[in-house]
């Protein structure tokens, strides 16, 4: 008897998942599909086309080839069952929240999160009518319990929060979240699917803007939505009716036609087509390019990020430094649990000078350029206050832990050694005082 066929591991799976060959061309790369929509064969296949009847394509806006490889790769990385990629990972959050909740809705979120998710959710969400709700990091279970409300749609929370590093407890999440009969919405940008994989985890439904390590080349922005096929939909139908209940006579439901993968079919027929948050096929290539080499380049970001990060906590022009690889860190234990290939290449130092001395840390700079974005080969570096933060009050920042000092690095794959040296000209500049 032959053995049963062994799934591909990751590192191949990251250059051929949901790739298809063309029957015309036999290209190897995925070409750019580059067409705003496709030929009917018959005024009979239009018809079908429209009525959802067809499997053939019908316009780019929500279904475009080049797109469709990329979101089965993710699909296939993050272990979900169908996935969509859009235009930037703000569109993605959005489109993701779109496809679960309408005005009057209400949505549980973790406190530590990338802050134009925050102002997302506390400007044009709550515009738009949903309430978000913070619950405190320090929560018991019972005071989790104590949020949920008929209304309540999801927990959305980031598997390590961009720019703090507070690693999440995934499974605690995943388990409250459905004991309050919403599936767990996760963010893993910062991580990957190399480095965690929030699904196995028991999250529903993951998140990326793809613009970060999952591209790595910075020439890109992009988002995706992996859809786990796990959540229960049907058990939950009278707060999901978009993919529970027919919209039209005759029409079967979304849970009845696509069974688990509902909701990203959902996202696909409804969310992208209606809000059109197209990504370009070009976009989508360069996407492909990076993805392909994902693995490597993760395995290099985290260990110049664990040097870099040791290197730091010896220095005494900084007050703390925020990495879960480190063992001083509150979060060591869990970043070993979830994160045990490395965590991630996000290293956050709070400077002992405050703003004064992370004006001359930036300005001294050479190699680490300094600029807004992460998950790029360069290695990369922020005063989040005087930028990301800058529209917050000073109270407002320390409630969200953004202190006068705090720089954030995102280290790239230069060598370790010549990102140090430039740190370290950084760090003497920001040692010297204002009048010398
Ligand atoms: C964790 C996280 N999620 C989402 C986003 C938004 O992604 P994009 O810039 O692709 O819109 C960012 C951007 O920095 C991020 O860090």
């Amino acid at each position: 008897m032959s053995e049963p066929e062994r799934r591909p591991d990751f590192e191949t799976r990251q250059i051929h998942a949901g790739s298809t060959v063309d029957s015309d061309v036999h290209a190897r790369i995925t070409p750019i599909y580059q067409t705003a929509g496709y030929l009917f064969e018959s005024f009979d296949d239009g018809e079908d086309l429209f009525a959802g009847r067809s499997t053939r394509r019908a316009y780019s806006r929500n279904d475009n080839p080049t797109n469709a490889i990329a979101a089965r790769r993710l699909a296939d990385l993050e272990g979900g069952v169908d996935g969509v990629v859009v235009a930037s990972g703000q569109a993605a959050i959005a489109a993701a929240l779109f496809g679960l909740a309408q005005a009057g809705d209400h949505i549980l979120v973790t406190q530590s999160l990338y802050e134009g998710t925050r102002e997302m959710f506390r400007g044009s969400l709550k515009r738009q009518g949903l309430d978000v709700e913070y619950v405190a990091d320090a929560a018991t279970d019972e005071e989790w319990a104590s949020h949920f409300r008929p209304t309540t749609r999801a927990v959305y929370t980031e598997t390590l929060p961009n720019p703090l590093n507070q690693v999440s407890d995934i499974e605690r999440l995943a388990r409250l979240a459905h004991d309050g009969g919403v599936p767990l919405v996760v963010d893993n940008t910062v991580p990957t699917p190399f480095l965690e994989r929030p699904i196995e985890h028991g999250a529903d439904i993951v998140i990326h803007s793809t613009s970060k390590w999952l591209a790595g080349h910075g020439a890109v922005i992009g988002g995706a939505i992996v859809d786990g096929g796990t959540f229960d939909w049907a058990a939950n139908a009278d707060r999901f009716p978009q993919l529970t209940e027919s919209s039209r006579e005759g029409v079967p439901s979304y849970v009845e036609r696509f069974g688990n993968a509902a909701y990203g079919a959902y996202l696909r027929a409804v969310i992208l087509l209606e809000y059109g948050p197209t990504v370009p096929p070009t976009s989508t290539f360069l996407l492909l390019a990076g993805i392909e080499t994902l693995s490597l380049r993760m395995e290099r970001h985290v260990t110049n990020a664990q040097q870099v990060a040791e290197w730091l906590e010896g220095r005494p022009e900084v007050g703390r430094v925020l990495y879960p690889g480190l063992t001083s860190s509150d979060y060591h234990e869990l970043a070993q649990k979830y994160l045990p290939l490395g965590a991630g290449s996000v290293v956050t130092i709070d400077l002992a000078g405050g703003r004064p001395a992370a004006r001359r840390f930036i300005d001294a700079l050479r190699l680490v350029s300094p600029m807004t974005h992460i998950g790029d080969v360069r290695t990369l570096a922020i005063h989040l206050g005087s930028t990301i933060h800058g529209k917050l009050t000073e109270p407002e920042r320390l409630d969200a832990g953004i202190t006068p000092g705090l720089i954030r690095l995102s280290i790239g794959l230069e060598s370790a050694r010549d990102i140090i040296a430039d740190l370290e000209r950084a760090l003497d500049a920001a040692a010297t005082s204002e009048t010398t």
